[in-house]
C-alpha cells in the first residue's frame, strides 16, 4: 500500500490499481470550504496521471457523513461576484473529478447535503451504506445548488423527482435514494468499503482501454443528438478495434482462455 503526500483536509491510499480518497473534516462532518477543493483538485490532477491507479473510491472519514454540503461559515458573507466564483471553482473542480478518465466510485458512508450530494453526482457511480441521507437543502438557506446538482441531479433522476429534492430541500433515506436510482446500490454501513473494492475489482479484470472509452462515450454522447452521439461511439469503436487489448480480448474468447490486458 502506498499513499500520496499528506493534504490538509483529504487522505489517499493506493493498493492494487485502486485509490481511496477520504475527505478529512469529520469534526464538520466533512463540509467542503475553499482548502478541500484545492486538495481534490490537487489529487485528482495526480490520480488522473499515474499509470499504478486505474479506479478511484471517494469516501468521507466519520461515521456520520460522506459530506454535509459546503462550508455554510464561507457562504455566510459573500455576495454576488464571490459567489459565482465560488460556484464556478466548485463546479471546475468536480468536473475534473467526473472526467478524469477513470471510474470513480462515491461510498456514501452518511450525510451526502448540498454540495455533499452534488460530489457524489459527479461521480461515475454511487454506492450508499443504509445510514445515508441525501438532499439538497439549499433553498433552506436562500441559495440553489452551485456545484452542478441542478443540472446533474434532473440528468440522473429526472426532472419532475429532482425538482421535488430542490423545491423541498427535504432529506431521503439510502432506500429512497435507490429507489430514484440516485444511488445503484444500498449496503450495510460495516459493507461499504469491501463492496466498493469489489466492484473496482470487477472493474479492473475487464480492458482497461474499453472502461475509460465507455466512461467518455456515455459523458460525451450525453451531450449530443442522438444522431451525432451515434457516430461518436462508432468512432470510439474503431478506435478501440486498433488496440491490443481488443486483439487479446477476442482470441482469448475464442482460444478459451482469460485474457492478459496490457492497456495498450
Ligand atoms: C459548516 C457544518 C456543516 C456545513 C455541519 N456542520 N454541516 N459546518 N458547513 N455544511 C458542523 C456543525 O455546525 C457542527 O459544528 C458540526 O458540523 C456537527 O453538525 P451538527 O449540526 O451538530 O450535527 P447534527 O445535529 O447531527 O446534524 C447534521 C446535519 C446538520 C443535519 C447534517 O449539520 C446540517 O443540516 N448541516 C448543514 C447541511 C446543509 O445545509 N448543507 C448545504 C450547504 S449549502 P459544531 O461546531 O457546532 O460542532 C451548499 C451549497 C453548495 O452545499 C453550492 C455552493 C456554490
Amino acid at each position: 500500500m502506498s499513499q500520496t503526500l499528506p493534504f490538509e483536509t483529504l487522505a489517499c491510499e493506493i493498493e492494487d490499481q485502486i485509490a481511496v480518497v477520504t475527505l478529512n473534516r469529520p469534526q464538520v462532518l466533512n463540509a467542503l470550504n475553499g482548502q478541500v477543493f484545492t486538495d481534490l483538485k490537487e489529487i485528482f490532477a495526480q490520480l488522473e496521471d499515474d499509470p499504478a491507479v486505474r479506479v478511484i473510491l471517494l469516501t468521507g472519514a466519520g461515521e456520520k457523513a460522506f459530506a454535509a454540503g459546503a462550508d455554510i461559515n464561507e457562504l455566510a458573507g459573500i455576495g454576488c461576484s464571490l459567489g459565482q466564483d465560488l460556484s464556478h471553482r466548485g463546479q471546475g473542480v468536480f468536473r475534473q473529478i467526473e472526467t478524469c478518465g477513470k471510474p470513480v466510485i462515491a461510498l456514501i458512508n452518511g450525510y451526502a447535503l448540498g454540495g455533499g450530494c452534488e460530489l457524489a453526482l459527479a461521480c461515475t457511480l454511487r454506492l450508499a451504506s443504509s445510514s445515508a441521507e441525501f438532499g439538497q437543502p439549499e433553498v433552506r438557506l436562500g441559495l440553489i445548488p452551485g456545484y452542478g446538482g441542478t443540472q446533474r441531479l434532473p440528468r440522473l433522476i429526472g426532472s419532475s423527482a429532482a425538482l421535488k429534492l430542490l423545491l423541498t430541500g427535504q432529506r431521503i433515506d439510502a432506500s429512497e435514494a435507490l429507489r430514484l436510482r440516485l444511488v445503484d446500490e444500498v449496503v450495510e454501513p460495516a459493507e461499504l468499503m469491501a463492496r466498493g473494492k469489489e466492484l473496482a475489482r470487477s472493474i479492473l479484470a475487464v480492458a482497461p482501454l474499453a472502461v475509460s472509452a465507455c466512461i467518455q462515450a456515455v459523458y460525451e454522447g450525453a451531450d449530443r443528438g442522438l444522431e451525432s452521439a451515434l457516430r461518436l461511439e462508432s468512432t470510439i469503436f474503431g478506435h478501440l478495434c486498433d488496440t491490443k487489448d481488443k486483439i487479446e480480448g477476442t482470441r482469448a474468447f475464442l482460444e478459451k482462455r482469460p485474457p492478459q490486458w496490457t492497456g495498450s
